[in-house]
């Protein structure tokens, strides 16, 4: 590691472009991606998007990822990721990374692929323990060690799911260093703090919001649908049957998507009644406030957050021109720095062949000895 790189604050950070983003997205990373960014806190920001590791369970469906690539930096646009502070950029159209997940592979066993809770959850999920596991679905954490190293990364802001990954790289960072010296920077995980926000449920209230259980609200969703969401999918208490019953907080999607994103503010402007979420809370235990006015005001904080979304999606949709070039110019400048990343890495791993004429001490020898 050279003095250029230590001490510096570098971000990396990346979706899989299988789909448009949503509000889990949102409050589990993206909205704090943007306060990071804003924070000039960072000498670098990176954002990845990562094509290969969607590959990696969707091999038969490649259109299906080069479409989402669009949607997905419209997303990040919209959000208020700035293209001049964050570096946004496409993972396939830098080869230092495949290189790179190459070497690591021998750094890691399979058993210790295998107890990868999120994987292990996504095999569940995707039916992979039935129908075969394809390897490099098995090994995508290594190629997220990849992604996270070639770019000298010191933090990485992901949601909670995520952690496994940082720690497999962190495995990886501290062996790699190990064996072959001081080479790969030590990254650590960075996960929001409100722990609501941590793992926003699906409007139905199940774990997670996916697409295939039609339980998400996309960002990019209008206003109609938004509501449509929330009203016809939110169940609040089953308990609750009359306003006057006591009502549970606790468990009520409707309470736990207020935790995660409303703010003192958004009761003086929506819902004067009330200080804060607390004395809703308090109220809707007590008894005496109606669902109704509960999915309200959340449709009300819901709407102030993503009506400007929605217009800066627009704005950049219509320019997508500008689009191209920021993510052509965000690759460019990642093929560089990924590249001198996978030339340190193989110098320290001694596989720098073509430095100078000699591959190994022994050729030295050789050249000597027919005095050349
Ligand atoms: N695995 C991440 C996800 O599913 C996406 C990702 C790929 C990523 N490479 C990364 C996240 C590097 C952080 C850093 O959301």
């Amino acid at each position: 590691m050279d003095n250029q790189t230590a001490n510096r604050q570098i971000i990396l950070t990346g979706d899989r472009p299988t789909g448009r983003l949503h509000l889990g997205h949102y409050v589990g990373s993206l909205k704090r991606r943007v306060e990071l960014q804003n924070s000039g806190k960072f000498d670098e920001i990176n954002i990845l998007i990562a094509d290969d590791q969607a590959l990696t369970d969707n091999a038969e469906n490649p259109g299906k990822i080069r479409d989402n690539i669009i949607n997905v930096v419209l997303d990040y646009l919209s959000v208020g990721i700035d293209p001049a502070k964050s570096n946004i950029c496409i993972q396939s159209q830098l080869p230092a990374l495949h290189a790179l997940t190459f070497y690591y592979m021998n750094l890691v066993t399979t058993a210790r692929l295998s107890r990868n809770p999120t994987v292990k959850a996504e095999i569940q999920m995707r039916g992979f323990a039935d129908e075969g596991l394809p390897a490099g679905f098995f090994a995508y954490p290594v190629s997220q060690a990849a992604d996270i190293t070639a770019f000298d990364a010191t933090v990485v802001p992901v949601g909670e799911d995520q952690l496994p990954m940082i720690e497999q790289t962190r495995e990886i960072v501290e062996k790699f260093n190990r064996i072959y010296g001081e080479t790969l920077v030590m990254p650590r995980a960075m996960i929001p703090e409100n722990l609501m926000q941590r793992r926003l449920p699906g409007v139905d209230g199940k774990a997670k919001m996916s697409k295939s259980l039609g339980n998400c609200i996309y960002l990019s969703d209008d206003p109609k649908t938004v509501k449509k969401q929330v009203n016809g999918k939110m169940f609040t208490d089953p308990t609750h049957l009359r306003i006057e019953d006591p009502g549970h907080t606790e468990g009520n999607v409707v309470f736990t998507y207020l935790d995660a994103l409303c703010t003192d503010e958004d009761f003086a402007q929506f819902l004067p009644d009330y200080a804060n979420l607390d004395e809703m809370k308090e109220h809707y235990r007590r008894g005496g406030l109606g669902d109704g006015t509960c999915k309200k005001f959340l449709i009300n904080v819901l709407e102030k957050e993503l009506a400007p979304i929605r217009a800066e999606r627009a704005k950049w949709a219509s320019d997508i021109g500008s689009v191209y070039d920021i993510l052509h110019e965000g690759t460019l400048r990642a093929q560089q720095k990924t590249n001198a990343t996978l030339a340190r890495v193989q110098s320290a791993m001694r596989i720098d062949y073509f430095k100078d004429r000699t591959i190994t001490g022994e050729w030295e020898k050789l050249l000597k000895e027919a005095n050349v």
